[in-house]
């Protein structure tokens, strides 16, 4: 046995977070822990608690909490990073829609999910109907809680600014056309191009213009830029006959017009960076920005300017804050990341761009906190995750698969001991080989203060429920009937 908890009993029959001072007597009865119990010692706390699922290998419901990162009611006085690790399928995405939900509660929280994969995003789209799987209604407990869900994707988002355009005329087919080698050379050529729309006064917004697009060809033909572009007199006979054979037209509609439209404030229901920034960080929403690319045909879209994308949202994230620091207000935010790893690996990534998302995440991860704004990283693993992200977090879930090698060294180092609590995790199976898709156990060690049972500092283990009912019922208010945890429980049982 290892001590998780203390309580004791004051002289007004009140129970309140103690410590054990000496060894209990021999003859001291021993009692197993259920709702119940739980229930009576943690009365002062109900309105708090949040259930994600039982304790690992038992029956009673394990509280947590989560407590908004404001001050004031229910609130921790800073944010927390949490982080959610587990190999593919076990169940970590799951996981976090739950604690969304936990979060969702707060009133005054708003939350952004930067989701790569559009995952988040089919939830509040099509409901969960049709999928495998747990089948979460997302939008409606979001919204059962009063709270407004909001889906952005590619399509809905405007980019607004040239260091990006820049970037993405690199990226296009525009100077693969034309014959250019991603060098030097075709950064200068981009650079010139939008130094020179500038100067013709194009804005951002008219970029989808034919004359824009006009402007840009034009600068192909002027003999001073092509000289800053190329030093070496073939090169630049070169590429001027391959801008003179070129279609006009078809370099317009085929490569222009897909990059200038990101550009296009017109487009229906568009919206900027900067306002779904605002829309959770004022309005409190909770906002979803799909940046797989799926629901877009007409634009152009890749992995380049998805982290392009990302970098701009976590730099505008952290700008705000640092805004709102000096107003002394708490941004009270959640910002959900999935694939950690691919944004922040620990390794540095070759590529300039890669490089850059890097570094801003890890900047804004060391120093948003003190602003009230925490992160919840999803990775499959940990080992490749930068070490200094994992270094700022206070609440961590460890689902299976991460018992070898590199990755079992790297949980060991995070719980501070190779003792039992590691063996414990180390019998997590892998859900996805249980005889039957009811019997799957999706199970997590967790560290950190995320229950009123982990004051000791002991990890916590939970089987995360495995049917909506079961959650709904632990958790009434978010079904919509107010009532709190294990009142309603109990008369479930
Ligand atoms: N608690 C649960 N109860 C029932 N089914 C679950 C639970 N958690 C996950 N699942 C199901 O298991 C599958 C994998 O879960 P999930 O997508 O959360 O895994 P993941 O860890 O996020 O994987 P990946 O790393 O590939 O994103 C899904 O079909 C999901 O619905
Ligand atoms: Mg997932």
């Amino acid at each position: 046995m290892t001590l998780s908890a203390v309580f004791s009993e004051n002289s007004e029959g009140k129970y309140a977070p103690s410590f054990l001072g000496t060894v209990p007597s021999t003859g001291t009865n021993i009692y197993l822990v259920r709702d119940q119990v739980l229930e009576t010692l943690l009365e002062p706390f109900k309105e708090e608690l949040f259930y994600l699922g039982r304790v690992y290998g038992s029956t009673p419901l394990l509280p947590t909490w989560f407590k908004h990162f404001g001050s004031g009611r229910g609130g921790a006085g800073e944010a927390y990073h949490l982080g959610i690790f587990g190999k593919s399928g076990s169940g970590k995405s799951v996981l976090a829609k739950l604690i969304l939900f936990a979060y969702a509660r707060h009133a005054d929280m708003g939350a952004i999910v930067i989701d790569p994969q559009g995952e988040f995003a089919r939830d509040l789209r099509s409901g969960a109907a049709g999928h495998e799987g747990l089948q979460l209604p997302v939008r409606e407990i979001i919204e059962g809680l009063g709270r407004q869900a909001e889906v952005l994707g590619v399509s809905d988002l405007v980019l607004d600014r040239w260091d990006i355009f820049e970037e993405i005329l690199f990226e296009s087919q525009f100077f693969e056309r034309l014959g250019m080698r991603r060098n030097n050379n075709r950064e200068l050529a981009c650079a010139e191009i939008v130094a020179h729309l500038k100067k013709k006064k194009v804005t951002l917004k008219s970029l989808p213009e034919r004359a824009s697009f006009d402007q840009a060809w034009a600068l192909l033909h002027d003999e001073k830029a092509l000289a800053r572009i190329y030093n070496q007199k073939d090169r630049r006979a070169g590429l001027k006959d391959q801008v003179d054979s070129a279609d006009r037209d078809a370099f317009f509609s085929e490569v222009w017009s897909p990059v200038a439209a990101l550009f296009d404030e017109s487009r229906s229901g568009a919206r900027k960076v900067t306002w779904a920034i605002d829309a959770v960080l004022k309005e409190k929403k909770f906002l979803v920005l799909d940046l797989s690319g799926k629901d877009n045909e007409d634009l152009y879209w890749n992995a380049r300017i998805q982290a392009l994308t990302i970098q701009k949202v976590i730099s505008d994230l952290k700008q705000r804050a640092e805004m709102a620091y000096e107003d002394d207000k708490s941004l009270n935010t959640l910002v959900l990341i999935d694939e950690a790893a691919r944004l922040a690996p620990r390794e540095k990534p070759d590529d300039a761009v890669e490089q850059r998302v890097r570094d801003q995440l890890i900047d804004a991860v060391r120093t948003t906190r003190k602003y009230g704004l925490g992160w919840l990283f999803i990775s499959q693993t940990l080992a490749s995750l930068h070490q200094e992200i994992l270094n700022q977090m206070r609440i961590m879930f460890f689902g299976f698969g991460l018992s070898l090698g590199q990755e079992y060294d790297a949980v060991a180092r995070l719980v501070g001991s190779r003792g039992p609590a590691l063996d414990l995790y180390r019998l997590f199976r892998d859900p996805h080989s249980a005889f039957s898709v009811e019997s799957r156990e999706y199970s997590f060690m967790t560290v950190g203060p995320v229950s009123p049972l982990s004051f000791a500092g002991t990890p916590l283990f939970l089987s995360v429920f495995n049917s909506v009912d079961g959650f709904l019922a632990a958790n009434p208010r978010l079904a919509g009937s107010g009532q709190t945890g294990s009142a309603a429980l109990s008369e479930e049982q």
